[in-house]
């Protein structure tokens, strides 16, 4: 007791992970509590249930920043410290080939966003921010404010497949749609690219003949009601540790991946 950890949630729907998460904080099975719900859009379920629980609300309406841009491009400015190529040589989001000019705008229009993102948590002072069910990429303009020690990163984001499996927007439909024998939800931290961050957590389930989509979305989201919590408990417990891990293969290349390390 006493050292609780402060969390800020980022949500885009209905937010049962977000109730999960602060009904663990309560309870005690999470030593922590939650101190913002923020959104990217205005109707998300998520809110009114930050709101119930007397937690402060915010929206950064996304949609409205990405039509204003395309309406009126060069009345748009992105925030002063924004640095297109810096942005351009991290992100792992668009292949080098992409359309430079689709790149520029989703980046602008992305750090407008998340400038104003960082605005309003900077009033929230909190030790981890967790996406639960946030439906927008964050760039290295938000990744790098916030994760300010790269060695500790603090963005966690629930996924709705076992990755490195189906990452995107649609994890069970793309599991169940691939034909999967075995669904699941990933627990992970983020990084530069979608869904490809060091995994903190995951838990499996079986998938049968019978099973439908929505069968496989409730298996799938009561798995994700326990994980999230658990992998935000060995946070506050500051057991894990990201390590960078480096592997000679067979051909001579040098395969090196970020991982994250539990300790007991
Ligand atoms: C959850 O299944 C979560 O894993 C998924 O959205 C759902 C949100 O449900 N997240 C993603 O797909 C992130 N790319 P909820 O609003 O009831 O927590």
């Amino acid at each position: 007791m006493g050292n609780k950890i402060k969390i800020g949630a980022l949500v885009s729907g209905g937010g049962t992970n977000l109730q999960a998460i602060i009904d663990s904080c309560i309870s005690g099975k999470v030593d922590g509590e939650m101190v913002f719900v923020g959104s990217d859009n205005p109707g998300a379920g998520g809110l009114k249930r930050g709101e119930k629980h007397s937690i402060p609300t915010f929206v950064v309406d996304y949609k409205k920043i990405i039509h204003g841009y395309k309406e009126k491009p060069e009345q748009t400015m992105p925030p002063e410290d924004f640095d297109l190529d810096e942005i351009l040589s991290k992100q792992h989001l668009f292949p080098s080939e992409s359309d430079s000019k689709r790149r520029r705008q989703y980046f602008i229009t992305r750090a407008i966003a998340e400038a104003e993102l960082l605005k309003k948590i900077h009033n929230h002072p909190v030790d981890l921010l967790v996406l639960a069910g946030f439906m927008r990429n964050l760039t290295p303009y938000f990744i790098d404010r916030f994760n300010t020690d790269p060695d500790h990163p603090r963005i966690m984001n629930i996924h709705p497949a076992l990755l490195p499996a189906f990452p995107g927007v649609d994890g069970y439909g793309d599991t169940f749609r691939y034909g999967a024998k075995v669904g699941g939800c990933t627990v992970h931290f983020i990084d530069y690219g979608e869904d490809s961050g060091p995994i903190i957590g995951q838990k499996a389930f079986s998938i049968t003949s019978d099973d439908t989509i929505e069968a496989i979305k409730e298996k799938g989201l009561r798995l994700e009601w326990e994980l999230y919590p658990e992998c935000i408990q060995l946070f506050a417990q500051r057991r894990l540790k990201t390590v960078k891990m480096a592997y000679r293969l067979e051909n001579g290349k040098i395969y090196s991946k970020t991982i994250v390390k539990i300790s007991k």
